[in-house]
């Protein structure tokens, strides 16, 4: 197996879209979309590992919340494989605000709302590969 960094995403089915039944649904659209699942699990994380993942935004006024969101239930964690696979990742989640994303795309389709936008991708090749190894070991890919 050859590491593909630059192929490779981070994404995360959130807790609202697991809790509505919805991570299969997002999982098919993702394999639609071309991508690989080189590693995935479901996890209910701690405060405090949602606080490690989410520590760039520590300072931000809606850091208490994010993380009280991400941790009140279970969601599942993804490394996925693609050719330009961030923005590819990205372009198929939508908007971050699910009312400002385009139709079609998952957060439109599943999102609730600024905070509870149903799925996360990592913005860049760089923070992709920090997200992966903070939940993936290199035993866990495939
Ligand atoms: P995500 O891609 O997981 O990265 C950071 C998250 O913070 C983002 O998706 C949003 O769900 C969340 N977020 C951004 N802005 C706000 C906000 N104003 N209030 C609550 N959550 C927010």
């Amino acid at each position: 197996m050859t590491e593909q960094t630059g192929n490779l995403t981070f994404g995360i089915i959130k807790p609202d879209a697991v809790r509505g039944g919805k991570t299969g649904a997002v999982l098919q659209r993702i394999t639609d979309g071309g991508f690989k699942i080189r590693a995935m699990k479901l996890i209910h994380m701690t405060k405090k590992e949602a606080e490690g993942f989410y520590e760039v935004h520590r300072e931000r006024p809606f850091f208490g919340e994010l993380t009280t969101f991400m941790s009140s239930g279970p969601c599942a964690v993804l490394a996925l494989e693609r050719e330009g696979a961030v923005k590819a990742w990205r372009d198929l989640m939508g908007a971050t605000d699910p009312a400002k994303a385009d139709a079609g795309t998952l957060r439109k389709e599943f999102g609730g709302s600024l905070g509870e936008n149903a799925v996360h991708g990592s913005d860049s090749e760089e923070n992709a590969a920090i997200e992966v190894s903070y939940f993936f070991s290199r035993l866990e890919m495939v």
